[in-house]
Order: structure tokens, then C-alpha cells, then sequence
């Protein structure tokens, strides 16, 4: 099988392409490095260096005939996006748009997506199954939303197929350690705790220890990388086998919480690990988990190295070599 990874410098796209170049398919990467790194990419792949913007660069390399194209290329800090909406509209939704048409003009029938648990907004119930109402709580949420009824449109009207996956939060690093480079400018939890483990930063803030949860702190659903990666390869296999449309969660189903993540990484690294608890942030909601039962039935899918354990102690493991 052929398959283009837009975005494929990432830190999620270079999993990806361990995941496909791993039973021997041919991986293209066409990123523009504006994060992705470039140590990351492993030697196997085909490069083109250029954004998703530039409509004749994305054609060009449709051109090379694909199977499959797996979109990974876009902003995802959600906070800017409230703040500048235009970066956003552009890098997101025309760049998918770019995409989504030179796939139709190519005939690549098979489309991957990478959405996002962002889509939902404030939960309505748990966990979260694919049913949930969709009112994105952010400009970022929202572009993927925009880009999941664009995919739907041209699946209408064209009849090409697409995988939306729609990843929680994506942890950890691949175990083998062939990831060299670290993700660059992260926001979530895991990688902030670990700047404190290495003496980057000198603290932890816990933005709030009195929600109703378990120990106090907010629960999320994380789930390791190399398991979404695993998912890629399985959405593939679907698309090109059954001719099928899907938009599945991808979560490992087990929330953790703020206080479990902290305290598995000071077991880990055996560093002190200092917190502040700090009062709530607005919007956060106290818990969220996914349901990933369609992924499961329907691909056949399962988050196989999403333990605690594995997470934290990958990712200790990528932050001493880098
Ligand atoms: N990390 C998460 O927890 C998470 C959760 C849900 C969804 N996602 C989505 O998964 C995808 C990958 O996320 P990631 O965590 O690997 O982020 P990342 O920033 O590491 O990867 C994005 C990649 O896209 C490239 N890119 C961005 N704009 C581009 C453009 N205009 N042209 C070409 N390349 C461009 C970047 O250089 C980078 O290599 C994103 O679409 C993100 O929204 C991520």
C-alpha cells in the first residue's frame, strides 16, 4: 500500500509512519516543518517539503499516486484559536480543503483524518460515544467539525471514502525509541509534568483539587500514541477493503486523573516533583472518557499500550535521550 501522511513530521505523524513503514508499505511525508522535526522522519519515507496551502505543491505530490492519505497537518492549541481565529480558518480548514480537492482530482478514494475529542464540547454524558451531540467550545474544535462535514459532503456528492479518527489525548513515545526529537511546544499535562522532572520548569500547577472524581483532580482519557498510530494502519485496511465511510473515537476508555499522572511520574523518574494547586480553569469539565467500542467493532481497533505505566515511563524515556 501506498500512503501520504500530510503532516507527517509530527509527533503523532511520525508514529504513524513507524506504523505503516513497519509492515512494509511505502510512506510519503509532506509536511512543512512549521512543528513537525525533522530528526523524527525516518530515512524510509518520501519528503516533500511544503505547506498544505500550496495547492500545486499538494497536487504534485497526489500526483505520485496514492492509496490512501492520512491528513495530520494542522494548529491545534486550542486557547490561540479563540484568540486568532484567522490562523486557524486558514491553516485548518482551507488547507484541508486543498486536500479534500486534490484527492477528488486525483481519485484517491481513501481519506484519514485526524479529528479530535475537541468536537464534542461539554459533556453531556460518559463516556463519550460517536452519538454525543457535536458543539465544539473552541475555534479549534470547531475547524475539525468543518473539516468532518466537508469529508461528508464530498462522500455524498462523490462518493469517496473517509476515516474520521477522533483522538482524546494523545500520550507517550514510541518504545522502541526511535523518536529523537521531542514534540514541539507542548500543552498538555503529561509534558509540562515532565519539564518539572527534568528542572525546566520548578512546578506543577493542578488547576483544581476539589471536582467529583476519585482523588479531587480532573480525569482525562489518554491514550498512547503508538496505539493511535496502530489505528491509522487498521482505518486504511478499511477503507480500501470495504469502500466505507466511518468517524470512530479513538480513547483508551480508563480516565486518569491529574493526581495519578503526577505520582506515577514521580515513581518513574524518582525526581521530587513540586505542585501548586491552583483554582479551576473555566470550561473544564470535571471528566472525560471516551467510548471507543465502534473503533473496536468496527476496525477491530484496541488501545494496547495506553496503561499508566507505559505512557509515563515511554515518555520519561524520550525526555533522557532528547
Ligand atoms: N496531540 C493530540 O493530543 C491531538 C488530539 C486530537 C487531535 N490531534 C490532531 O492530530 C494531528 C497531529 O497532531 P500532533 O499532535 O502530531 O501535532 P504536531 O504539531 O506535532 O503535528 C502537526 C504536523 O503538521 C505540520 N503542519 C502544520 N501545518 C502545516 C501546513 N500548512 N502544511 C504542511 N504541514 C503542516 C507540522 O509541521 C507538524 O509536523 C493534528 O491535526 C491535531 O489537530 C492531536
Amino acid at each position: 500500500m501506498k500512503v501520504l501522511l500530510f503532516g507527517g513530521a509530527g509527533y503523532i505523524g511520525t508514529h504513524v509512519a513507524l506504523a505503516f513503514l513497519d509492515r512494509g508499505d511505502t510512506v510519503g511525508v509532506f509536511d512543512d516543518f512549521s512543528s513537525g522535526l525533522r530528526e523524527n522522519v525516518q530515512k524510509e519515507c518520501i519528503l516533500y517539503e511544503h505547506s498544505i496551502l500550496d495547492e500545486k505543491a499538494v497536487n504534485e505530490a497526489l500526483n505520485d499516486g496514492w492509496d490512501v492519505v492520512v491528513h495530520l497537518a494542522a494548529f491545534k492549541a486550542a486557547g490561540e484559536s479563540m484568540v486568532d481565529p484567522s490562523k486557524y480558518a486558514l491553516n485548518n480548514i482551507t488547507g484541508s480543503l486543498n486536500l479534500i480537492r486534490g484527492c477528488q482530482a486525483h481519485s484517491v478514494n481513501a481519506f484519514i483524518l485526524s479529528s479530535s475529542a475537541a468536537v464534542y464540547g461539554e459533556p453531556q454524558y460518559l463516556p463519550i460515544d460517536e452519538k454525543h451531540p457535536t458543539s465544539p467550545l473552541n475555534y479549534y474544535g470547531y475547524t475539525k467539525r468543518a473539516i468532518e462535514e466537508n469529508l461528508e459532503w464530498f462522500h455524498q456528492l462523490h462518493g469517496s471514502n473517509y476515516v474520521s479518527l477522533r483522538y482524546f489525548n494523545a500520550a507517550g513515545y514510541d518504545a522502541e525509541g526511535k523518536m529523537r526529537g521531542l514534540e514541539k511546544n507542548p500543552a498538555n499535562l503529561i509534558p509540562v509534568v515532565m519539564e518539572v522532572a527534568t528542572g525546566k520548569r520548578s512546578a506543577i500547577q493542578v488547576f483544581g483539587n476539589d471536582y467529583d472524581t476519585s482523588d479531587g483532580t480532573g480525569v482525562r482519557d489518554y491514550v498512547h500514541v503508538t496505539d493511535l498510530a496502530d489505528a491509522h494502519v487498521k482505518a486504511a485496511d478499511y477503507l480500501l477493503k470495504e469502500k466505507q465511510s466511518l468517524i470512530v473515537n479513538l480513547g483508551s476508555e480508563s480516565g486518569l486523573s491529574v493526581r495519578e499522572i503526577i505520582d506515577e511520574t514521580r515513581k518513574v523518574t524518582q525526581k521530587e516533583i513540586k505542585e501548586e494547586i491552583v483554582g479551576r480553569r473555566a470550561g473544564d469539565p470535571a471528566k472525560l472518557v471516551a467510548s471507543s467500542k465502534m473503533a473496536k467493532d468496527i476496525l477491530g481497533w484496541e488501545a494496547k499500550h495506553s496503561s499508566l505505566n507505559q505512557i509515563i515511563k515511554t515518555t520519561w524515556d524520550a525526555y533522557q535521550k532528547s
